[in-house]
């Protein structure tokens, strides 16, 4: 048993969990983990190959162990994948864990994302993706996260400055 992760980031992909989660690991003094770069090590092929291999619910499964694992030996900053709170089992583990969900509204994500292939969820029609993707999941990042943060016209430093701040975390 760990204390638990100081802090673990959710949130819609590119809204910026591995940017910021580096940034605040290094304000914070502590290791960064990331759950997409542990299945990626762990299977040694890329998520997007993962997906068109062996299909979503494959990767869904893959995510759930990594996720477990992760937040029960990491005690630094802690990115999830997007999907990741698709599950139930995944959202109960995250109860009381100080979690910040990045947000961002549909522009901010078209500019960041919208045109970047690795991402297979959002290659067709961006826009519309997105927004089909954000009805589903919306609640369910509010649900797990003990802090919102929104990440638009925001630089990755103001937002880590945000997460400390909102978690009222000290930096060293
Ligand atoms: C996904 C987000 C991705 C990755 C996979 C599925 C999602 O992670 O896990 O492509 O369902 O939103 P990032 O949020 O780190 O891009």
């Amino acid at each position: 048993m760990t204390a638990g992760p100081l802090v673990v980031l959710v949130g819609p992909m590119g809204s910026g969990k591995s940017t910021v989660g580096v940034l605040l690991a290094e304000r914070l003094g502590a290791a960064y983990r990331d759950t997409d770069a542990d299945i990626v090590a762990a299977e040694g092929r890329e998520i997007s190959d993962i997906f068109v291999e062996d299909g979503e619910e494959h990767f869904r499964a893959l995510e759930r162990a990594a996720v477990a694992a992760a937040v029960a030996e990491h005690e630094g900053v802690l990115a999830l994948g997007g999907g990741a709170i698709l599950d139930a089992g995944t959202r109960a583990l995250l109860t009381g864990l100080p979690v910040a969900y990045l947000s961002m509204d549909v522009e901010e994500a078209v500019r960041r994302v919208g045109l970047n292939t690795a991402r297979p969820l959002l290659a067709v029609n961006p826009r519309r993706q997105w927004r089909e993707l954000m009805d589903a999941r919306r609640h369910l990042y509010t649900e797990v996260a003990r802090v919102v943060v929104t990440t638009d016209e925001r630089t990755p430093e103001e937002v880590a400055q945000a997460v400390l701040d909102a978690l009222e975390l000290k930096d060293v």
